[in-house]
């Protein structure tokens, strides 16, 4: 289990974190239609080609990649494999394993994530393909009605199954169990965020130790405890930070290497704003850093709009996003770092 630490760590090495790059078909679809743009293969090269030659933010500030399995295997548009581009940044290729969030059977609006037949052999395939981490998925939805202690044990379940079946094959699992701030209907309080999220990684924990996972060998990407997108209360970035903080204190063991938060539907400032209150507050027994899509690639998105002359701004936009986010890593971010930029 020595290499899966060693992965580990080099993923939440300071300074560093996670490009979360693993955009579905659909979400990306989603994602380029609002800029206008058709999904087709090619567009999806061009674009993240963009973020990956970016190439100084990369290599000082991105420790890994999350990738789908049509980019894992694509190349460049001057037929270098992107693979060979993320190694030249040093940056460790990571893989989405999941096959997405389906209605829950028996439940009203819960979702079970779907992937775990078959796995065994894709993970040898992507080891084989140089990935040295994966991501799965699980989402907690807040209603009047849910979770419920049902949806919450299968979603834990499935993430536990999936975190053993990499460590067999020798990948980190990056173990992601989302609890929603942008769901239906999203008016929740933060207080019902953290007792829910509380929950939610108490029975990970629980079912990671009755899969026998190495708690070393893995990292968690959770959600950071924050109010329902469409709560009339929005808590200041330091509530925020504290309740993240003490949740995490009170369900994640410290044997887990560094904890990578996914940004959920939160403004990029947001994101970067919270990240670094949490590593302020200082003395934490995990790495915390970013494993963020959207908080990373919105101002990028929006600039390349699919157009060659357009590419230099985004990356710049990305780039940008990239340092202070690996500001917010070290805990040494200030709003006026965005603000003059
Ligand atoms: P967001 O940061 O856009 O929430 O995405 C992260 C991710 O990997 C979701 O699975």
């Amino acid at each position: 289990m020595a290499s899966l630490n060693a992965i580990a760590q080099r993923l939440v090495e300071p300074g560093k974190g996670i490009l979360a790059a693993d955009e579905s078909e659909p979400t990306i679809a989603k994602r380029f239609a609002a800029i206008g743009l058709p999904s087709t293969e090619q567009l999806r090269r061009d674009y993240r080609e963009m973020l990956f030659r970016a190439r100084d933010a990369m290599r000082e500030h991105i420790s890994g990649v999350i990738l789908t399995e049509e980019t894992l295997l694509q190349h460049a548009a001057d037929g270098t494999a992107f693979r060979a581009l993320l190694a030249d940044c040093d940056v460790i290729p990571g893989i989405k394993v999941d096959r997405g969030a389906f209605p829950m059977p028996g439940s009203d609006g819960e979702k079970i994530t779907e992937g775990l037949d078959g796995l065994r052999p894709r993970l040898v395939h992507y080891a084989s393909l140089g990935a040295g981490f994966a991501k799965w998925r699980g989402v907690i939805t807040i209603s009047s009605t849910t979770p419920t202690r049902n949806g919450i044990r299968a979603n834990a379940h499935a993430l536990a199954r999936y975190a053993m079946l990499c460590q067999e094959a020798g990948i980190v699992p990056v173990v992601e169990p989302e609890v929603l701030a942008d769901g239906e209907p999203g008016d929740h309080s933060i207080a019902r965020c953290e007792e829910v999220t509380a929950e939610t990684l108490e029975t990970v924990f629980k079912e990671l130790r009755l899969a026998g996972v190495d708690l070393s060998g893995m990292l968690l990407k959770p959600n950071m405890v924050l109010a329902g997108t469409r709560c009339a209360e929005k808590p200041a970035v330091e509530e925020v930070a504290r309740r993240t903080v003490d949740t995490l204190l009170g369900h994640v063991p410290a044997a887990v290497p560094g904890i990578a938060f996914l940004s959920g539907g939160q403004s990029d400032e947001e994101a970067t704003a919270h990240l670094s209150a949490m590593n302020a507050i200082g003395g934490l027994p995990w790495r915390l850093t970013f494993s963020y899509g959207r908080a990373l690639q919105n101002a990028a998105l929006v600039l390349w709009k699919g157009r060659a002359e357009n590419l230099k701004r985004a990356q710049d936009a990305f780039a940008h996003r990239v340092r202070m986010n690996a500001l917010a890593s070290l805990g040494q971010w200030q709003p006026d770092l965005d603000v003059a930029a």
